[in-house]
């Protein structure tokens, strides 16, 4: 009877679990496809900013679904003197990403709202960082692309 009920919890678990991994693939498709849709489709600029904000939603997802591991970096960045450790450097390097792509949505709402460009073109520059940067995240986390688990 006990050894029945295990059993059935542990498959509901398993089932939530994979259930989770889904989402979490889904949301990383949809993270990189709005991505390349966007950077492809620069010329025509109603598209360009409509996949450019999807993509920006999708990385509020992407960082609810790591909500504990997303706060403890950010801890870590106010602790100067561990920054050189191996978790250091990731808080260090996610920083930076969240950074870049706060700046280029600024930048990119600024150009679409002002009337003329700023002198240097952050957005292009802003833009083009965070391409590189989002190619070396995912390249070296792609194993975990398809199959998530956030313990
Ligand atoms: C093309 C877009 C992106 C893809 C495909 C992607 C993919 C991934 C993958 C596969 C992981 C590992 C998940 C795991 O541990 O199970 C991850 C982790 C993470 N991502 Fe992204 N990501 C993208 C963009 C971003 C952006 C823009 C940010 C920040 C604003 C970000 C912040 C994080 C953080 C904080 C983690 C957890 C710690 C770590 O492994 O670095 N990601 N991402
Ligand atoms: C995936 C996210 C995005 C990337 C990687 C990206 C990148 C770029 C790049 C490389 C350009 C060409 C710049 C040039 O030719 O000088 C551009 C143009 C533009 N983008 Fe984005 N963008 C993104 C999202 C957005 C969003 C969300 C907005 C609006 C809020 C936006 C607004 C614009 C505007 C108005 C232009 C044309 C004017 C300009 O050159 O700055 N972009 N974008």
């Amino acid at each position: 009877m006990n050894s029945s009920a295990d059993y059935t919890k542990t498959s509901r678990m398993r089932t939530a679990q994979s259930r989770r991994s889904a989402l979490r693939w889904l949301v990383h498709v949809t993270l990189i496809s709005s991505a390349i849709v966007s950077l492809v489709l620069e010329p025509v600029l109603t598209l360009h900013v409509a996949f450019g904000l999807v993509f920006v939603l999708f990385v509020g997802f992407h960082l609810a679904q790591r909500r504990r591991i997303s706060q403890r970096l950010a801890v870590r960045l106010l602790k100067v003197q561990k920054l050189l450790g191996p978790a250091g450097r990731l808080a260090l390097a996610d920083g930076f990403l969240f950074i870049i792509t706060v700046a280029m949505l600024f930048s990119g709402f600024w150009d679409l709202w002002a009337p003329h460009h700023t002198k240097i073109r952050w957005h292009a520059i802003t833009g083009v960082v965070l391409t590189i940067y989002l190619v070396v995240h995912t390249a070296r986390r792609w194993r975990r692309l398809r199959f998530s688990q956030i313990r």
